[in-house]
């Protein structure tokens, strides 16, 4: 884990309440996709954590939906800097993946896997990437992972665009070897029933200190209790116990 500060280098709207920042800075400590970020923010005593969605070189890509005080916060910045705690969490086991891993990201499970897709992609590996949305002016990064050369397949739960219906339902037209996942809780449920492969999926809980001191986002797994912030956020299938 390392804290730092950040220059943002820019701030746009990706859709209505969605938003890509660039920012630049010491990005040294991110090892693998799936990793976290915890942005200080000011008058706010608690971080807010916020997966790595892509680093080239000093530069790191975040997007975040507005949802509360500290997300409406950073829509509103255009430039400055902010302290940022990098290196957090597991990330993604790449070495797993077979030769054609499905991606399926859910809404604002979509950013951790661009910088994933494009890992696999360099290795060589067929990647298709599922994103799955509500509606149609929510979808966000869909030609961003078709420049990257992967399969893009996405669902709208209105059918306003692509498939109509959940991300599970285009996995099954598709031939994969392993999956990756990051989304909603009863989207992380629904691909673990319906997967027919191994995988790995991304908790987005909530948080409190986010590097392992509060025990404040624990959870149950076979192997005993986790703290998604530094054993996680990434779990295997095989591990999850579900609670309800
Ligand atoms: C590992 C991880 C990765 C994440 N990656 C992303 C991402 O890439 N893009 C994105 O839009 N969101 C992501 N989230 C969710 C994001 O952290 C919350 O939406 C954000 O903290 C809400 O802050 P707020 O002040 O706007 O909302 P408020 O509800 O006002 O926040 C109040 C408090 O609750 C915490 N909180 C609220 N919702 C969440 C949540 N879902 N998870 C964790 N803490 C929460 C905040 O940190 C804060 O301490 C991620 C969460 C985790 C744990
Ligand atoms: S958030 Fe404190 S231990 Fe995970």
């Amino acid at each position: 884990m390392k804290q730092s500060y950040f220059d943002i280098v820019s701030n746009t709207a990706l859709t209505d309440n969605v938003y890509k920042m660039v920012l630049r800075g010491d990005t040294s400590a991110i090892t693998a996709p799936g990793q976290f970020v915890n942005i200080k923010l000011e008058g706010m005593f608690l971080r807010r954590p916020i997966s790595v969605c892509d680093v080239a070189g000093d530069t790191l890509t975040i997007i975040y939906k507005v949802v509360g005080k500290g997300t409406e916060a950073m829509s509103r910045m255009t430039a400055g800097k902010l302290d940022i705690l990098t290196g957090l969490g597991n990330g993604y086991d790449l070495t797993v993946s077979g030769e054609k891993p499905v991606l399926l990201g859910g809404g604002v499970g979509v950013p951790p896997m661009y910088k994933l897709a494009k890992e696999l992609i360099a290795q060589g590996k067929k990647v298709s990437v599922i994103l799955g949305f509500n509606t149609k002016n929510e979808i966000f990064y869909e030609h961003e992972f078709k420049a990257l050369g992967a399969d893009v397949y996405v669902t709208t739960v209105d059918g306003s665009y692509g498939m109509k219906g959940f991300v599970t339902d285009a996995l099954k037209n598709i031939d994969y070897t392993y999956f990756y996942t990051c989304g909603p809780e009863p989207m992380l449920k629904a691909v673990h029933r319906a997967s027919a492969t191994s995988g790995q999926m991304s908790f987005e809980e909530r948080m409190g200190c986010g590097f392992g001191a509060c025990m404040g986002c624990s959870c149950k797994t076979l192997t005993g209790y986790k703290r998604i912030c530094k054993e996680g956020p990434v779990m295997r299938k095989e591990e999850i116990l579900w609670e309800n």
